[in-house]
């Protein structure tokens, strides 16, 4: 498995192991051939570098030497990481060349027994306390940080005046991937936490497993997004062996399908056992119960849940399919953003679409004839063999081929097209998709018929009889809707390079000047309100109906005047636009009539 990270000029593809170095420069598109390895043996191989890791709380970036050559006392080191939080503290992780070392450093830790009130807690995250007396000549023998500040994410700044200067639309879809992905440090990170509570829960539960799932592992996460967690178990070969006749007592706990009360004694536990985990928040009345909460050494907002393992083999799945095909990865984190700015995804949920379905939607597109990028899910489970058996909760199969060597090399990645062709291939084909009637199947890869009226009908793969959006309410498919034609139209009428919001960054920021933009911003949220925002659907966007709305928004006179200011020059602006041509004449009549209900 590779992890990739970037600088802004060039590549490195870097594997665990560190064995081969690949330096990439100028890469068009993520697609990167190799042979497949299993999600399996990735998940493994993040576990044992968590199992000999150690999270350090320093003083600073320049505690390296001091803290390098204290442990190197006790163990042999790999290599150390640094990072900042939110709150400013610094943090060092430290791997250790084996879990024997990182016990040795452990042996040697103390509690800090200065208020009595507190009995410790052995968990992988320690601080490293000030030389008491006589101070020791601690170095580091020439060695340096693998990282520092490895956690930081780009600045929305940055980020758009980078996308201003790329050459393409493609590299621009490329560049947000490679600057907003997951990184090395941010997943070593992930998998502390996860080993923080298996620790902490093992005196508890035998052989517990803590598992990250969601978008923090199936290829489609960002820097900063939620930490998705499994509370489950691994029942080894050794542990089930018929030759073992003592065998442990047990105790059965009511709480059905996704054990509500093991959340409960979780967010119990989480609380008053847990260093690092702040505003416990519980939800144990919905179909999966889970306890939120928030991670302080890292920055994490956690969702721990119990034995869902469908969620887990979901991520295994959604993560091959963006190994058979890695410009979904990119595309799919384009999209995910465009909706975010488009307002069509909320961090909160509701009646709208998350990024779970909507990955679903590039899936499913590039399954297509004219994508021909991935194979339908059929073809998966057509493939898979005996080790490829799993069963979920509630017994449910979630079989399919876990080695992708073994499926036939003609079943996928037969397209060249660039990200800018896919993507806007991406919008047209929503734009035309026949919603009303037709249901997203992945397993088959191509639409089937709608077995109710829900408005979004996405089936969800792994329970064929459910779908996957069905919250989304009439009024958010259409918006949906709506919104994949105004991009489609962008992209068709994409202003020239280096013009305000060009390409993939007009899909990226709300369609408004720099001027109102920052007029707009509202709260403490930093988002954007939509031109869509200050009008009802009638509205007639008269310089009136502005100046009224935005006096509703925001505070003095100057401010509203030069928002009406910006907007009837926005206004003249869409006017002369309108008269753009489409190659597409279904989408350009459509985008016509959106344009002339004033949704955009
Ligand atoms: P972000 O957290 O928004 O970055 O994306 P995510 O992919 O992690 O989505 P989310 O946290 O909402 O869900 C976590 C994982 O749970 C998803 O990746 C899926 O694997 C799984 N999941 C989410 N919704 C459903 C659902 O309706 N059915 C099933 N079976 N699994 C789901
Ligand atoms: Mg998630």
């Amino acid at each position: 498995m590779s992890v990739l990270f970037q600088t802004r000029k060039c590549l490195f593809k870097k594997p665990f192991n560190n064995t081969f170095c690949k330096y990439v420069f100028l890469r068009k598109n993520s697609d990167v051939p190799r042979k497949f390895v299993t999600f399996d043996e990735i998940v493994a191989q993040r576990r044992l570098e968590a199992q000999r890791s150690l999270v350090v709380q320093v003083n600073s970036e320049s505690s390296f030497n001091e803290l390098y050559g204290y442990c190197s006392k006790y163990a042999s080191i790999n290599d150390i990481h640094h990072y900042k939080n939110s709150g400013g503290e610094n943090f060092m992780l430290i791997e250790f060349e084996s879990e024997e070392n990182l016990k040795e450093v452990l042996k040697s830790c103390c509690s800090h027994n200065k208020d009595h009130d507190l009995i410790s807690v052995q968990s992988p995250f320690v601080w490293f306390r000030a030389a008491a007396g006589k101070k020791e000549k601690l170095v580091a023998n020439g060695k340096n940080l693998a990282v520092k500040n490895g956690i930081e994410i780009i600045k929305e700044d940055v980020l758009y005046e980078e996308l201003m200067n790329c050459e393409t639309v493609s590299d621009q879809i490329q560049l947000l991937y490679d600057r907003t992905t997951l990184n090395d440090l941010g997943m070593r990170l992930r998998y502390m936490v996860a080993r923080q509570l298996e620790v902490i829960f093992s005196s508890l539960y035998t052989n517990v497993r803590v598992q990250p799932f969601g978008s923090t592992v199936n290829g489609f996460g960002r820097m900063g997004c939620d930490l998705d967690l499994i509370l489950t178990n691994t029942l080894t070969e050794e542990m089930t062996a018929a030759g073992r006749r003592l065998v442990f007592q047990e105790k059965r706990c009511e709480g059905g399908r996704g054990g509500a009360r093991h959340m409960e004694l979780a967010g119990a536990l989480l609380e008053l056992r847990v260093p690092g985990a702040a505003r416990v928040v519980r939800v144990l009345n919905a179909r999966v119960p889970i306890v939120k909460y928030a991670h302080d050494y890292t920055d994490l907002h956690c969702d721990l849940c119990y034995n869902n393992l469908s969620g887990a083999y979901m991520s295994e799945l959604l993560w091959q399919l963006g190994e058979l095909a890695p410009r979904a990865r990119a595309l799919a984190v384009l999209v995910r953003r465009w909706a975010a700015r488009a307002g069509l995804t909320q961090p909160h949920p509701g009646r709208w679409v998350t990024n779970f379905p909507l990955t679903l939607l590039v899936l499913f597109f590039l399954q297509q004839s004219h994508a021909h990028l991935l194979p339908p899910l059929n073809l998966l489970v057509s493939c898979a063999g005996k080790e490829d058996t799993r069963i979920a909760e509630e017994n449910l199969k979630c079989t399919f081929v876990r080695d992708l060597n073994k499926l036939p090399p003609e079943s996928y990645g037969q397209n060249d097209d660039d990200l800018q062709t896919l993507l806007f291939k991406f919008f047209e084909f929503y734009s035309q998709f026949d919603f009303e009637n037709k249901a997203i199947s992945i397993n088959e890869g191509r639409a089937i018929r709608k077995p109710n009226s829900l408005p979004l009908y996405i089936v969800n793969p792994l329970e064929q009889s459910l779908n996957v959006s069905r919250n989304v309410s009439h009024e958010e498919c259409e918006r949906l809707r709506l919104e994949v034609r105004n991009a489609a139209w962008h992209l068709e009428s994409c202003p020239a390079r280096s013009a305000e919001g060009w390409g993939a960054l007009g899909l990226l920021e709300r369609r408004a000047a720099p001027q109102l933009r920052r007029l707009l911003r509202l709260g403490t949220s930093h988002r954007l309100v939509s031109m869509r925002d200050l009008f009802r659907e009638d509205d007639e966007p008269s310089v009136e109906g502005v100046r009224s709305k935005l006096r509703t928004l925001v505070k003095t006179d100057t401010e509203v005047e030069t928002g009406v200011k910006e907007m009837k020059s926005e206004m003249v602006k869409e006017k002369r636009s309108d008269r753009m041509k489409f190659k597409n004449t279904q989408t350009a009549n459509e985008v016509y009539r959106i344009r002339r209900g004033k949704i955009v």
